[in-house]
């Protein structure tokens, strides 16, 4: 077998170091240890891998995501996207009876303090966004549930999971009625966790809500697709806050908020955006040849990891035919195509390998279902709470070091306090 080894030779001093080769990556600690004064300059995170985990895999030359194994394909076309949280959480696909279990326990979950909704929630202004009022109540959940502290006891962990999980529509959901000023809807725990959040969304005054059952399905598969996705920039919010040993509210907080950043959690806003900007089939050549001349990108095209086409935009393609068969077709739908088949024969695109990702065709569903566009990164952050949380729980049980990177200082050099008088 190889030699699991890379042989750094310092050109300065000519001395010689052997580092070796962990599961793949170059092993820092002895890294540290051979070359102290040499640091490794990576600010995006692009070559470091931060952590090691079990959770997902995702390889983004040949477009694979799987969860624990299973490929997203078939969790997709299969499961649920409860079943998928406890599969992110536990490790392994529940068996029927802990399937009902935990079904229960979050369905029983779904309810909010009421200071909640009428002190925190009420207390927003007229015009907050809702994803602004999702990230400050989550982490208000924190000063709610005391026992959330105990982060070392599995048991006060997997309670803090099932509140978080259960209670995440319906801050969502509340969120949004505030915002349009319509009155709270109380969870109705006889629906499926996707259609007690429609029925929190858009109940008014029928006294049970009912949709089309391809919609209820339509947001479930998307909450699959959604529900992890590795060591994006919120997971690793989310680690970082949680290596400090912050409760699992005001990690998952910390997790929304990088959530809510446009590169993240808004491109598909930015897709729908642009598609209205577009305006017209016959706009769609000069859009893309402004592309090329470097005005702008193409929204929901490309991404850091994916080399080839997002294996989630495939799915959520074949998600948005179901639902346009119901809502009827978004108006925009026929300019995206038009712009994905121009791209994807335009050499510009297929040399720098950029295909349509999850955000191309998601915004487009999400807008066909009735959903506003600030609604957009709150749909994210409902079904990516199962996967932060499962990280949190991985990185509790490696017992990680707090996350304290090191720098390189490119600031003045020493030099003296000059009193405020003497300064031009
Ligand atoms: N449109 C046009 N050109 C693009 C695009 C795009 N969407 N994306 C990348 N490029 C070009 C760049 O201009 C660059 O060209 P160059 O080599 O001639 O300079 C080359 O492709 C590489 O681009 P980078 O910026 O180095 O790629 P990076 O991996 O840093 O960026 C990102 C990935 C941010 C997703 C980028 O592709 C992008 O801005 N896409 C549009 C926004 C988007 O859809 N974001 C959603 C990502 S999915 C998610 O977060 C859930």
């Amino acid at each position: 077998m190889a030699d699991e080894t890379i042989t750094i030779i310092d050109n300065r001093t000519g001395e010689r170091s052997d580092i070796p080769i962990v599961n793949g990556g170059i092993d820092a600690t002895s890294w540290r240890k051979a070359l102290p004064d040499v640091l490794f300059t990576d600010p995006a995170l692009m070559s470091t891998a931060a952590c090691e985990s079990s959770v997902t895999y995702l390889d983004g030359g040949e477009g694979i995501l799987r969860y624990r194994g299973y490929p997203i394909e078939q969790l997709a076309e299969h499961s649920t996207y409860l079943e998928v949280a406890y599969l992110l959480l536990h490790g392994e696909l529940p068996t029927a009876e802990q399937n009902e279990v935990w079904i229960h326990d979050i369905t029983y979950h779904t309810f909010i303090h009421e200071n909640v909704r009428k002190r925190f929630l009420e207390g927003f202004h007229y015009d907050a966004h809702p994803m602004g009022m999702l990230v400050s109540a989550v982490a208000a959940l924190s000063t709610f549930y005391l026992d959330a502290k105990d982060i070392h006891d599995p048991g006060s962990r997997m309670k803090q999971i099932v509140r978080l999980i259960a209670k995440m529509p319906t801050l969502a959901a509340a969120a949004h009625r505030f915002s349009v000023g319509m009155p709270f809807v109380y969870p109705d725990n006889s629906l499926s966790f996707p259609a007690n959040f429609l029925s929190m969304m858009w109940k008014v005054a029928e006294p049970r809500f009912s949709t089309h059952p391809v919609l209820v399905r339509a947001l479930d598969v998307l909450f699959i697709l959604h529900a992890d996705h590795e060591q994006n920039c919120s997971t690793t919010a989310m680690r970082t806050v949680g290596s400090a040993h912050a409760d699992p509210y005001s990690a998952c907080a910390a997790a929304a908020a990088a959530l809510y950043g446009p590169r993240h959690g808004g491109a598909n806003e930015a897709v729908i955006k642009m598609l209205n900007e577009i305006g017209s089939l016959d706009n769609v050549d000069d859009y893309i040849a402004g592309v090329k001349q470097g005005k702008g990108r193409l929204q929901g095209f490309g991404h850091r990891v994916y080399k080839s086409y997002d294996p989630r935009a495939t799915i959520i393609k074949h998600v948005a035919d179901q639902v346009f068969a119901v809502t009827g077709k978004n108006p925009l739908l026929d300019i995206a195509l038009k712009l994905e088949e121009v791209a994807l024969s335009d050499d510009y695109f297929i040399s720098r390998r950029l295909y349509p990702n999850v955000d191309f065709y998601s915004g487009l569903i999400y807008q066909a279902m009735g959903f506003p566009i600030e609604m957009f990164p709150v749909l994210f952050a409902i079904p990516r709470t199962a996967g932060w949380m499962a990280h949190w729980v991985e990185l509790l049980e490696q017992d990680a070091k707090i996350v304290r990177p090191r720098q390189l200082y490119v600031g003045h050099d020493k030099r003296d306090y000059v009193p405020v008088d003497q300064r031009s």
